[in-house]
Order: structure tokens, then C-alpha cells, then sequence
């Protein structure tokens, strides 16, 4: 059986930071998810998750998905491995995979291509290595000749040794038996005063057994981020590799300021993205779209031929040619149906549009169930709430609300049923008719006169303010 332990425990003091490096997101994902996914695909063996400094995060985000071991006190890369011995001596017979979770691009290909050349060298111990034009900040593979000789770290590296520019990545494939073998043998005698994993190395040559190293053509699989400036960089580079992903597909950007695509997002082509667009989790756009500027989209399908302009929206469903905004919040679980238009200052929440629907201004709905072709007057609110439960608003196709409704729920209106302005509908309004709710306007003539009787000349300009300072 196959293991692949994943090295989260450490303290990462440049990153400043009260939280484990590899919760750090790049494009939304926490680093350490991306390299969970990199060993599912490969299906690399049973994962194993070393946690150490703020460990009960590590917890709160796996969830129990996969087990953990606690490295209490982080001595180092080594002393972490040390930790999931007892993991590993389920089955000393298979090979284990290490990966440090603050190295989120190491992908399913590579990890794959290493352990079939670690099988066909017989190695002990295969690294991962890549060749980088700035080595700087990676531990450097030293070899003889062709052969691996071992790894040093910078911190313990001279001058010759920093000049070398095969860098290693932080991941290996060792035969389960050989590694824990060695383990008990590491020593803190270096710069660090840490146990390196690293020092596996030349202990296995030492005893004779066989060492290789595969290295990869593409560099940036084993960018890793040890500095806030260092995950910057790793977003940057993410955040263009997805968009030349889109690129690639058809999708058109004319300036990519501000957009952040999430690797599980899918785009249709034709569909255009404008600056400050933001789209997170496993969103899904159709063709001929539009969406930005400065549109933040979470979980949300969003079907052909949309248009979206300064819009948040959540676990939503936006159907064909419907056109949303400027400044529109569409929160969890509602579904826009084909055509609608929503236009500014409106929020919609739980509910479900009929088609052809407009709701153009300054319009709330919440947990309601609109027809097709109902229209919203400006400054319609649904009551959903009243302090202790959350009701329902039936709404029904072609109704007519009228501007500053507000729908007291649970109430239903029926087709065609029509509100006056300023009404306050309390109970359900049958199909085909108007529900008016006003006190009789009274016009009191000379009203001003009498109020600031003496005190105003109406016949000069001068405003009421300027008459009070006086
Ligand atoms: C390590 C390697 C270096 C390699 C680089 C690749 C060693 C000694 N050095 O250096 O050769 O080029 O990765 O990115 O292994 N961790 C623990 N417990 C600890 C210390 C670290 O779990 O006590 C975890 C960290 O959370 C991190 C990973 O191990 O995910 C790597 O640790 P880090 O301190 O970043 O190692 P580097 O100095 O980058
Ligand atoms: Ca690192």
C-alpha cells in the first residue's frame, strides 16, 4: 500500500501570520487543498496530514476528510515526517509520497511520471527536482557526476553549492521501509538546528541503497510560499495561467485588472469578462455573456447569452439572457429565470423569478415565488421576516406591483392583481384585482404661512436655514 504524507505542521514565521501557511489561499483555494487534489488524482496512496502550529485549524478546515498526526513542536521537516511513523508502519512493503503543503502547483502528472521512475531506478528515494534561473530560498541538489549526492539547504550551503541551480521541490517518492529506517538517524547539527527531511538523502546513499531524482520540465510545479510576497506571486501566476486557460477556450478579456478566476470555473466561448470580475468556487458561465465590470460570482450558474454589471451573487441560478445591474446582491439559493431584468439597488434572496420578470429599482425579495412577466415597482419590499419566522410572498404571472409596496408575508397575489402605490398588502388579493391601502389625502391650504407666521419674508428668497442662524 501507497502512503502520501503532506507537511503542514510548520511554524511559517515569514509569513506573520496566527494561521498555518498552507491555509493560505491562492485563487480562493487553501494551498493545502490544492495539494490534497494533486494526490487524489494521481491517486498517490493514503493520505496523512502532519499538523503543528495552529493544528486545530488544519482540523477545522479537513473536517475529518483525512487523518491527522500532531507535530507539537516543529523541529523541522524531518521531526514532522517523524511523526506519521506510526502511520506509515501500516505497510512498510509500499512506497510513501511527501509534500510540503505550502507548494500548491506540484500537479497529479508529475507526482504520477516520479513513482514510475522511482519503481524503474529500484530507488530508495526518488526526489523531485526543477531547474529555476533564481534558485534562491530552495534547498540545492548536489550531485557527482550524474549521480544524486545529496541535498543542502541554503542556510548550510557555500558559495559553489548556491550557484547551483537544480533546486529540490520538497516532494519525493521513498520506499515506505528504507524512509522510516532512516528517520530515527537524522540530526539537528545545522544552521537551522531542525531535523531535515532532506538529510534522508545521503543516509540512504550511505547505506548503500539507490537514489534518483526526477526532474521536471515545468519549474513552476514546485513554486512554494514561504512570505506573504511569495503567495502574491503564486496568485499572480495562477491567477494568468487560468486566464490564458479561458484565453484559449475563446473567452474574450480586453483587460484582465482585477479578475481572479477560481480553477473550477468553466466559461463559454464568446462570453466576455470586464475588469474586477471575481468568480469563486465551481461557477459555470455560459456563451456570449457578459459579466463585469466588478461582478463577484460564488457557485452560481450563469446561462447563455447574461449580462452582468456590478452584481454579487451567490449559489445561484441566472438563466438565458436575463440582464442583472449595476449594483445588485443576488444571495443564496435563488433562480433567475430567462429574461429577466433586475436593474440597480436590488436584492433578491431565496427566491425564485419567473420569466420575462422586471424588478428595475430599489427593490427587495426575499423568500418568494414570482410568475412570469410580474412587474416590480421602485421601493417594492417583501416583509419575510418577522422577528421570529421567515414566510413566503406568492406572486402571481403578470401582477402589477405598484412603488413602495410592501408584501406582508405569508400573502399571495394572484394573476394580474395590481397594488396602488404605498400600499401595505396584509392579506391575499385575488386574481384580476387592485388592492389600495391609503388614507385619504387632505391638502391643509396656508399651512407654512401660519407656521412661520412673522417670522419669514415668502416674497424674498432667503431659505429657512439662513433665517435660523440669523
Ligand atoms: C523545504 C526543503 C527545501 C526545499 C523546499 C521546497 C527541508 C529541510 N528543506 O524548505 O530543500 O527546497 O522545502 O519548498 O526540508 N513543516 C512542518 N513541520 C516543521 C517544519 C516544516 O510540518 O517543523 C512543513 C511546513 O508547514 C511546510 C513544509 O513542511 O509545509 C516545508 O517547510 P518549510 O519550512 O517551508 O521548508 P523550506 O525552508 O521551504
Ligand atoms: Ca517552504
Amino acid at each position: 500500500m501507497d502512503f502520501g504524507i503532506i507537511l503542514a505542521g510548520g511554524r511559517g514565521k515569514r509569513m506573520k501570520a496566527q494561521r498555518p501557511k498552507p491555509l493560505f489561499e491562492v485563487l480562493g483555494i487553501p494551498m493545502l487543498e490544492w495539494v490534497i487534489r494533486s494526490c487524489e488524482a494521481a491517486q498517490a496512496g493514503q493520505l496523512c496530514i502532519v499538523k503543528g502550529y495552529c493544528g486545530e485549524q488544519i482540523d477545522a478546515y479537513l473536517n475529518g476528510r483525512y487523518p491527522t498526526v500532531l507535530q507539537a513542536e516543529q523541529r523541522g521537516t524531518g521531526h514532522a515526517v517523524m511523526q506519521a511513523a506510526d502511520f506509515l508502519k501500516q505497510d512498510r512493503e509500499g512506497c510513501t509520497l511527501v509534500l510540503c503543503g505550502d507548494a500548491p502547483f506540484l500537479d497529479a502528472d508529475t507526482i504520477r511520471k516520479a513513482r514510475e521512475l522511482h519503481t524503474a531506478q529500484h530507488n530508495a528515494v526518488t526526489v523531485i527536482t526543477a531547474c529555476l534561473p533564481v534558485p534562491t530560498g530552495y534547498g540545492r541538489i548536489v550531485r557527482e557526476g550524474d549521480a544524486l549526492a545529496g541535498i543542502v539547504e541554503e542556510k548550510d550551503a557555500d558559495e559553489t553549492q548556491k550557484r547551483i541551480t537544480e533546486i529540490n521541490s520538497g516532494a519525493y517518492w521513498f520506499r515506505t521501509g528504507d524512509l522510516l529506517d532512516v528517520l530515527d538517524s537524522l540530526s539537528c547539527d545545522n544552521a537551522a538546528g531542525e531535523y531535515y527531511l532532506t538529510d534522508t538523502v545521503a543516509l540512504l546513499l550511505q547505506k548503500g541503497l539507490r537514489a534518483g531524482a526526477y526532474l521536471t520540465e515545468h519549474a513552476d510545479v514546485v513554486m512554494g510560499a514561504n512570505s506573504q510576497r511569495d503567495l502574491l506571486a503564486l496568485n499572480d501566476h495562477a491567477r494568468m495561467r487560468e486566464i490564458g486557460r479561458h484565453l484559449d477556450n475563446g473567452v474574450i478579456f480586453d483587460c484582465t485588472d482585477g479578475v481572479i478566476l477560481s480553477p473550477d470555473v468553466t466559461i463559454g466561448a464568446g462570453t466576455r469578462i470586464l475588469p474586477g470580475t471575481i468568480l469563486r468556487g465551481k461557477t459555470v458561465i455560459g456563451e456570449g455573456c457578459t459579466v463585469g465590470p466588478n461582478t463577484l460570482l460564488e457557485n452560481c450558474t450563469v446561462e447563455d447569452g447574461a449580462s452582468l454589471n456590478y452584481v454579487q451573487a451567490y449559489q445561484s441560478l441566472i438563466e438565458k439572457n436575463v440582464r442583472i445591474g449595476p449594483f445588485v446582491h443576488i444571495r443564496p439559493n435563488s433562480r433567475i429565470r430567462q429574461g429577466v431584468r433586475i436593474g440597480d439597488f436590488v436584492e433578491i434572496k431565496n427566491s425564485d423569478i419567473g420569466e420575462g420578470t422586471a424588478i428595475a429599482h430599489l427593490t427587495y425579495v426575499g423568500d418568494s415565488d414570482v410568475g412570469r412577466k410580474v412587474n416590480f415597482g421602485c421601493g417594492t419590499v417583501t416583509v419575510n421576516y418577522d422577528g421570529i419566522m421567515k414566510s413566503r410572498c406568492e406572486i402571481g404571472d403578470h401582477a402589477f406591483i405598484g412603488c413602495n409596496t410592501n408584501l406582508i408575508a405569508p400573502v399571495k397575489l394572484g394573476k394580474y392583481a395590481y397594488t396602488a402605490a404605498g400600499t401595505t398588502v396584509t392579506r391575499d388579493i385575488p386574481e384580476y384585482s387592485l388592492a389600495i391601502d391609503r388614507g385619504a389625502m387632505t391638502v391643509k391650504e396656508g399651512y407654512s404661512l401660519r407656521k412661520f407666521a412673522g417670522k419669514l419674508d415668502f416674497n424674498k428668497s432667503t431659505s429657512i436655514r439662513n433665517e435660523k442662524k440669523k
